[in-house]
């Protein structure tokens, strides 16, 4: 395998709107970041991942881009992301972008040029299309609800959006739209961005027929990614993309892939892959209910391990995978991945050690550093999220009780993980002087940084510790290109595995259950290198783990 710069380098997903507010208006913004960047070095972290930052009416909190070429101005100015570059280089890091390419914003240009002239060039860059006996062209349905057609006015046309409908779909068929995106990701590597989050970007090719599919809801309508899953051709798009672009740069780039077919994982990441990286969402995707968020199956743990190792072993065979716990479209992994009696500081170092030593990229999602967890939610009102609304609503004609639905949004929302970045105890958790947008989580007082920072058991000083193992001299080797060997499967509650180079073998156990477990080891241990506990176990023969302990120990050599 060739060694790449970014192999063994350590992400942070930033969600601008939530990190640090400096100007009072409520909204997190670049000059609250550039003001975090030592805290961030000093975490440990490399890479730095920016949730969109660019000109956008927020439908969905940015994920609809105005102008590609634009900082929204409730984030700053281009000089503060200028200097932002300038700050993050310093320091040796490197900062990346979200790129949403499979749709624009309905108030972008080229789409009001094409609702201008629905039958002239502009209109191309989407998908036009004509009705059916009076009714939209298929029976999609949307990621957020409703139809995926939405009419173009004074016409018998419709237009494409497989998200809201102020996200129209780019027509990546048309090869002057593929031009200009190719000449907006350049012009930002040019400024010496890093690479990019690549956002949606299974979706960007179509099945062109648009069958329409069996309804799978109330609603009369199918899935919209059916369709999706029913097109062919992605690569020949991906690699355009990739060749045009990405490769001359020699930028890191993550993709966000869904519903990619059997066999084609090291078309993304191998060694000529389309991307570096993608994020593995297999352990999250456990909790896809049926129909929505309403009927989502609980996480069982020995399913969600099971997960992870199928991943982990299947990407080994070609690439690095990115491993995250969450990220700003999914609940905290605290709250989700971990049974109750382990909602705690040890519970979340536990879960974050046993993901961030993973083979692959660790991404760390703001504030899961210090055990952010869920909030509660007492109304709809309180939500601010798109999707979020739709699957209350879904809920709610599904026949749960009110408050029955909004515990299904408690657990699952999206605003779990959007809510501000928790600083200190003091007013609006240190996040903003003023209103913050979305309702800072009532437990700031117990679980922000401040707090933590002076607690040498914290979760954020534990945090430390394990990124500070991860990438030591001694240990990154190991960490980075050492192999993914599941051990102890056979236990009930124990998650573990080792990473092992010709030189070095690294144990990596901890115990999900609520009684201690008694490990009968099967390869000796020369010391422990970490651990959540006050006390170093010393293990020889056997190793006894306490309900949430976790460690990570050399194994003498064999
Ligand atoms: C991705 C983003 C999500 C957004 C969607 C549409 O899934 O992560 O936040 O809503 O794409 O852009
Ligand atoms: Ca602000």
């Amino acid at each position: 395998m060739n060694k790449k710069w970014w192999h063994d380098k350590v992400a942070y997903q930033i969600y601008p709107k939530s990190f640090l507010d400096s100007n009072g208006d409520g909204i997190g913004d670049l000059r609250g970041i550039i003001s975090k960047l030592d805290y961030l070095k000093e975490l440990g972290i490399d890479i730095i991942w920016l949730s969109p930052i660019y000109k956008s009416p927020f439908v969905d909190q940015g994920y609809d881009i105005a102008d590609y070429y634009a900082i929204a101005k409730e984030f700053g100015t281009m000089e503060d992301f200028d200097e932002l570059l300038a700050e993050a280089k310093k320091r040796d890091m490197y900062i990346i972008m979200d790129l949403v390419i499979n749709h624009c914003s309905s108030q972008h240009e080229w789409f009001q040029k094409a609702l201008a002239e629905p039958y002239g060039e502009y209109a191309d860059y989407f998908y036009f299309r004509e009705g059916k006996n009076g009714n939209p062209p298929t029976n999609y349905r949307s990621y957020f609800g409703g139809s995926c057609w939405e009419p173009v006015p004074g016409t018998d046309l419709y237009y494409l959006h497989m998200f809201a409908k102020e996200q129209p779909d780019l027509n990546w068929e048309n090869p002057k739209l593929r031009q200009e995106l190719y000449q907006m990701v350049n012009w930002w590597l040019e400024k010496g961005l890093a690479g990019f989050r690549i956002d949606a970007i299974i979706n960007i090719k179509k099945n062109l027929e648009f069958p329409d599919f069996e309804p799978d809801g109330n609603d009369g309508l199918a899935a919209c990614w059916k369709m999706i899953e029913s097109a062919d051709g992605i690569g020949e798009f991906l690699n355009d993309l990739k060749e045009n672009t990405f490769r001359k740069y020699d930028a890191f780039t993550v993709g966000e892939v869904f519903n990619m077919k059997e066999g084609e994982l090291s078309s993304f990441i191998g060694e000529d892959g389309y991307f570096s990286t993608i994020f593995d969402f297999n352990a999250h995707s456990l909790s896809n209910g049926e129909h929505g968020w309403y009927d989502a199956p609980p996480i069982d743990f020995k399913k969600w391990r099971e997960t992870v190792i199928n991943s982990q072993l299947e990407a080994q065979g070609c690439g690095f995978e990115a491993n995250i716990i969450e990220n700003h479209d999914e609940p905290r992994g605290v709250s989700r991945f971990l049974p109750e009696y382990a909602k705690t500081p040890s519970g979340a170092k536990m879960l974050g050690t046993v993901n961030i030593l993973l083979r692959g990229i660790p991404f760390i999602y703001q504030g899961q550093e210090i055990g952010m967890q869920n909030a509660v939610w007492n109304s709809l009102d309180e939500f601010n999220d798109i999707n979020t609304i739709d699957q209350y609503h879904l809920a709610k004609d599904a026949g749960l009780t009110d408050k029955d639905v909004l515990k299904v949004c408690e657990k699952m929302s999206r605003d779990n993980a959007r809510t501000p970045m928790q600083w200190s105890s003091g007013e609006n958790a240190g996040f903003t002087t003023g209103t913050p947008w979305l309702k800072v989580n009532d437990n700031y007082p117990e679980i922000n940084v401040l707090r933590q920072d002076k607690d040498r058991d914290s979760v954020l000083n534990y945090y430390r510790r394990l990124l500070k193992t991860r990438k030591s001299p001694e240990y990154k080797e190991v960490f980075t290109y050492g192999e993914f060997i599941p051990a102890y499967e056979d236990t009930e509650t124990i998650m573990s595995y080792y990473r092992q180079t010709e030189h070095q073998k690294i144990l990596i156990a901890a115990n999900f259950g609520k009684e201690p477990v008694c490990l009968n080891l099967e390869t000796p241990i020369r010391r422990v290198i970490l651990s959540n506990q006050k006390n170093l176990p010393k293990p020889e023969q056997f190793l006894k783990l306490e309900s949430c302990e976790v460690i990570v120990a050399e194994c003498v050599e064999d």
